[in-house]
């Protein structure tokens, strides 16, 4: 991929919402604020091609000639997740049906089916055309294939594409029925023919059932993204292919195995918490995207200037700016928004934007316009390496599982498992490289693995080395409970890392609401309260770290920690609130530097000789350089000041360039 000279700023810019009249002002604005990347044609398909093989490019060359004339880069998209509505009554067939069998129709977005063949053919015609008259572009900087790949499908396309995938994964049906454990309600599969998608159906279904699903969906997206990555590669090879990629639970996509099919991985970022969780989820989400694209560029494709929900809120002072800042920190190439201009009409005519309904003169676009400046300053940070302190595991496969009915509570929330162990190393100033359990553990001191449900043997093995090597584990609850199927392994849990981890759980023990048991270790220190569960441990091969004080389970062992090679391995049985969670973190393995002050986030990044330590202030009060032990010699790059006796203002950023120490 051709290096930015600077850092990408900008947003989806859907200037065919607006006459031409004010595409000019668009671009004085754009220059004022220093934009240098719009997302343009994302949802055009019904103006493009406004008949079947019928098209429309003037209004998008007239669009990207003035852009280019701007100096304004384009990340032009394929029009691929809205289908014009000409598309859905010539073809019902591709358009996605739901679990109950409704098929739906054209009036919102992303209404396709991924398997129908009409459907994939239409994406490949506008994407050749697209390819044929824009490959060489001069303001062409990327291609963004569709927008948020999402949309589940129940179809009869759907049902022939899943039986395909399954003798693909089981090979025969005694395999699939073995691995489904069909003999349970008389689902036994005598013929390929009889095996449809999870549609809806009279009680609980089938976890395998649907997890393959769920699997099989992520690899037909996966499929649809290539076909038109191959058609647009071979127009122009050096423009690089990507897409945004979304977090949501809803989400059929698996982006660790997009590695190597994107060019840089971009993704779309909607915290759903304001203040301190809504600064958190930026930063978790900014660290799961550089890791799933290994650590090579990835860029914020979207996030809003407000906070979203049902009450569309403005953000704080100075929180665009941070959570902008937070992903450049953490290896973003920019910070781009949904969209540029507020919408006047349509279904998100009241999403935030960069310039809002009240228009240049407001506080949202005064920021904006002070983020550009900020963003242009930060030009030499872009190829840095960003310094990781701890790993933890991130499996949506596991999430996939964790949603099926019917488990053993029925508040199981694996992203919020995940993200509470981020946000403990957050507060402790610690930068997290997540990890697939399907590939090499990255080699960092500390490895978290929480409530990683679906463990498959390799998994385990993989787990094991790495603790043997030197490395410090620490396992939640429900790890290793059950296999790559979701069938429980027996014996004890936590199944597949019992011997690991040296302990055997005889019994889970959920806890309601009501109920919190007190976690205490033989020295006095107070790990708090469980919370939600507990489990009914039997020590093995480890040692007891703290136990559970009151009810059932009272004197039983609830941490435990094992001494296997040169590392050691923990298990923390129960939910844990935050405090807890971090002390029992700093316990199995210290932070290398002292936590920041409360609120404060800090992430260096380093290249050759120097390094840059990015401070972002959520807090309500200064800190001093002296307090985050900046270094004497460190220059603020933003605001071009010397760092030392400097203050971080309440709400305020630096990034503080200073030689590199060991
Ligand atoms: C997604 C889409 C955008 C927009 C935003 C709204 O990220 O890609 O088109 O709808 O959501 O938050």
């Amino acid at each position: 991929m051709p290096a930015p000279t600077s850092l990408w700023f900008g947003g989806d810019y859907n200037p065919e919402q607006w006459p031409e009249t004010v595409w000019a002002e668009d671009m004085r604005l754009m220059r004022e604020a220093g934009v240098t990347l719009v997302t343009v044609g994302v949802f055009s398909w019904s103006l493009l091609e406004p008949e079947e093989g019928t098209y429309d490019f003037a209004w998008l060359d007239r669009v990207l000639d003035l852009l280019h004339r701007n100096g304004i880069g384009a990340a032009l998209a394929t029009p691929t997740a809205s289908p014009p509505p000409w598309f859905t009554l010539a073809h019902p067939d591709a358009m996605p049906v739901t679990a109950d069998g409704v098929r739906l129709t054209h009036g919102s977005r992303d209404t396709y089916d991924v398997c129908a063949p009409a459907y994939r053919e239409a994406c490949l015609r506008i994407t050749r055309e697209l390819a044929r008259r824009y490959a060489h572009h001069p303001a062409l900087v990327m291609w963004h294939v569709h927008n948020e790949y999402g949309t589940h499908t129940h179809s009869a396309h759907a049902a022939r594409a899943f039986r395909d995938w399954l003798r693909d994964r089981h090979g025969t049906l005694e395999a699939l029925n073995d691995a489904w454990t069909t003999a349970f309600w008389s689902q036994r599969y005598s013929a390929w023919e009889q095996v449809q998608p999870p549609r809806a159906t009279q009680y609980l279904p089938n976890p395998a059932h649907l997890l393959d699903f769920r699997r099989f969906l992520a690899d037909a997206m996966r499929a649809h993204y290539r076909a038109q990555r191959d058609v647009l590669r071979a127009a122009n090879p050096a423009v690089p292919v990507t897409t945004n990629l979304a977090f949501g639970s809803w989400v059929p996509v698996n982006p660790w195995t997009w590695d190597g099919d994107l060019d840089l991985v971009a993704v779309d970022v909607y915290p759903d918490s304001t203040g301190a969780g809504a600064a958190h989820q930026h930063a978790f989400a900014a660290d799961l995207a550089r890791s799933w694209g290994g650590r090579r560029p990835w860029l914020l494709m979207e996030q809003a200037t407000g906070h979203l929900g049902n009450r569309v809120r403005p953000k704080a002072p100075g929180e665009i700016i941070r959570h902008s800042l937070t992903h450049v920190a953490r290896g973003s190439r920019g910070a781009m928004f949904f969209q540029w201009r507020a919408s006047r009409g349509g279904a998100e005519q009241w999403h935030p934007a960069m310039l809002p309904h009240a228009g240049a003169d407001s506080p949202v676009f005064s920021e904006v316009r002070e983020l550009g400046a900020l963003l242009g300053r930060l030009a030499d940070v872009r190829d840095a390496e960003v310094v990781e302190d701890a790993a933890v595991v991130w499996d949506p496969e596991c999430w996939w599982a964790l949603q099926a009915p019917a488990l053993p509570a029925p508040d199981l929330d694996y992203p919020a498992a995940v993200r509470q162990v981020h946000r403990a190393l957050w507060r402790q100033g610690r930068t997290v490289a997540f990890a697939s359990p399907h590939a090499p553990l990255p080699d960092l001191p500390l490895l978290v693995v929480p409530m990683l449900y679906v463990t498959s043997d390799a998994t385990a093995r993989a787990l094991a080395a790495h603790v043997e090597r030197g490395g410090v584990l620490v396992a939640t609850y429900l790890s290793g409970t059950a296999d790559e199927h979701a069938r429980v392994r027996t014996g004890g849990y936590p199944g597949a890392l019992r011997d690991l981890l040296g302990v055997r759980a005889l019994q889970y023990h959920p806890l309601d609401a009501a109920e919190q048991v007190a976690v205490r270790a033989a020295d006095g220190t107070d790990y708090g309260r469980a919370r939600a569960w507990s489990e009914h441990l039997r020590v093995d091969d480890a040692r007891v770290e703290a136990s559970y004080v009151g009810g059932p389970l009272d004197g039983l062992p609830a941490i435990t920690r094992a001494d296997r090679g040169a590392g050691q391995a923990w298990y923390v049985s129960c939910d844990l609130d935050d405090a807890a969670l971090g002390a029992v973190l700093a316990r199995a393995c210290a932070p290398r530097r002292p936590a920041p002050p409360p609120g404060v986030e800090v992430v260096r990044r380093t290249a050759g000789d120097e390094s840059w330590v990015f401070v972002l202030n959520h807090a309500e009060r200064a800190v001093s350089a002296s307090e985050l032990g900046l270094a004497e010699d460190g220059h603020d790059a933003l605001r071009g000041t010397p760092a030392a006796g400097r203050r971080v203002a309440a709400g305020g950023c630096a990034a503080v360039r200073v030689p590199r120490r060991p």
